[in-house]
């Protein structure tokens, strides 16, 4: 495995290469982000893993300071997984000036759920991703479907600017209570990891009751944002949406429930599809 921290090193250990498949992360991995790597290995001639901790998709009160930077054991994981390349600029390398050109993605797209959160989270997240697969050339790029949102406006991004690349969504890796895997959940003390699959037992109750024939989504929604509180969460939301755009559903179609809240100072965010 190549471990590669500047451009032209990367493009240098790219050069043979016709279709890279891409795993974008900000490292400090799990099983999560390894199981993209397994994914992205036959959609390519060759895999590379990016880490970068993107100062432009941290707001002023975020983790960016003390996000965690593990790269040896990143790496080391890496390559037990197969990946090929490992791209790990550093910021003066990666914005070598300030990144003054900025994709804006469309406030129907942003607005809502996470956007509404994170104000220029999804700006910061366009920006840094429109590099990376640029520099990486990438054919395929493999996202988990945790950050449902963010693969949509990915979707949406590499679909209006016409890029050569084929976007792939990753199944969400969950612990045995059902928390979904993130770089996030390390932050948890023991008391609350003890509860933090809460949240997803909660949307779990959502699917399980809108499958069963309700369709009263608010209420399920206000529901499960009372047993959070009641059990000691503070949420931000949670929203029964359509899987193609985010909107509110108006008829039967493909649904996600989406849900982001906070257990002490540690913000989780989790979705299922139904
Ligand atoms: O999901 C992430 O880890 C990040 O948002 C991404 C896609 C690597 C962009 O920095």
């Amino acid at each position: 495995m190549h471990i590669v921290h500047t451009l032209p090193a990367l493009a240098e250990a790219l050069t043979r290469y016709r279709h890279p498949a891409v795993v974008p992360t900000m490292g400090n991995l799990h099983e999560g982000h390894l199981a993209l790597v397994r994914q992205a290995k036959p959609l390519g001639d060759v895999t590379v893993a990016t880490i970068f901790v993107n100062r432009l998709q941290f707001g002023p009160q975020d983790d960016f300071d003390t996000y965690p930077r593990t790269l040896a054991a990143d790496c080391a994981q890496l390559e037990a997984a197969g990946c090929d390349v490992v791209f790990a600029p550093t910021e003066q390398e990666f914005y070598p000036e300030p990144q003054t050109f900025r994709v804006t993605p469309p406030a129907a797209l942003t607005d809502v759920l996470e956007g509404a959160f994170r104000p220029g989270f999804f700006a910061g997240v366009c920006t840094v991703v429109l590099k990376l697969l640029s520099c990486t050339r990438a054919r395929t790029a493999v996202f988990g479907k945790k950050d449902y949102q963010q693969l949509m406006v990915i979707r949406h991004m590499v679909g209006q600017f016409n890029l050569p690349v084929e976007i792939v969504g990753g199944e969400t890796c969950r612990a045995s209570d059902g928390l979904a895997l993130s770089s996030r959940n390390g932050y948890l003390s023991a008391a609350e990891r003890a509860q933090a699959g809460e949240l997803h037992a909660q949307l779990q109750a959502i699917a399980h009751a809108v499958r069963a024939g309700s369709t009263g989504y608010a209420a399920l929604e206000a529901q499960a944002m009372h047993a959070l509180r009641e059990r000691g969460w503070q949420p931000d939301y949670v929203a029964v949406r359509r899987q193609s755009d985010l909107q509110v559903p108006q008829t039967a179609e493909a649904l996600v429930v989406l849900a982001a809240a906070r257990l002490g100072s540690t913000r989780l965010i989790d979705n299922l599809e139904f």
